[in-house]
């Protein structure tokens, strides 16, 4: 789970999860710090095991405590020390997520922005797909040529999937991207 709290919020994000252990004995789940707390360079997240049974968490654990050790021994510190500090302390939690809610309203402003600034000049294609997605990207309908166009001639940098990162958008840049991408539907 890399990016909780970027689609509806902290909670219901989790509804995945959720299910998951409603179907399942014994589960791992991967969460990612990265996004969330903006520590991309600290390689900040945690390995859970899920488990309906607590001796077979306990094997578990105890199988993987080896293969940590061969593997990378000690984790990085510096990110998990902000994360614990923030997570352990009720005021610098509500920040926290109040952030992270801003965040949230912010993509999703831009979504709307884009998907408007676009609909604006091609009025045959329906844009709403992009404010319909949740999260940081979005996936919009671009062949391998336009993005090439859209890099060499405008310096608007996305995947050759069409894939676009949504939080890279703010109100002084959506306006050009916009119409960069205009320029080569
Ligand atoms: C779906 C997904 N999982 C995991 C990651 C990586 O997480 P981390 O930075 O914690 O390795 C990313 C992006 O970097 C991602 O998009």
């Amino acid at each position: 789970m890399a990016y909780q709290g970027f689609g509806d919020n902290l909670e219901s994000d989790t509804i995945g999860i959720k299910i998951f252990e409603k179907k399942l004995n014994t589960f791992f789940l991967a969460n990612s710090f990265s996004k969330n707390f903006g520590l991309y360079n600290e390689r900040i997240g945690a390995l859970h095991i899920i488990s309906h049974n607590k001796d077979m968490s306990e094997t578990i654990l105890t199988n993987i405590q080896p293969i940590v050790r061969s593997n990378y021994s000690n984790p990085p510190f510096h990110g998990a020390g902000i994360v614990t500090e923030i997570l352990s302390d009720n005021v610098l939690k509500n920040l926290w997520m109040n952030e992270l809610n801003s965040m949230r309203k912010r993509i999703h402003n831009m979504r709307s922005l884009l998907s408007e600034h676009l609909s604006r000049k091609q009025s045959k294609v329906d844009f709403d797909y992009i404010i319909n997605q949740k999260g940081m990207f979005s996936i919009i309908d671009l062949d391998g040529k336009q993005v090439t166009r859209l890099k060499d001639e405008f310096g608007v940098y996305l995947l050759k999937s069409g894939r676009i990162n949504i939080a890279g958008l703010n109100d002084s840049n959506i306006r050009y991207v916009a119409d960069s991408i205009n320029s080569v539907l």
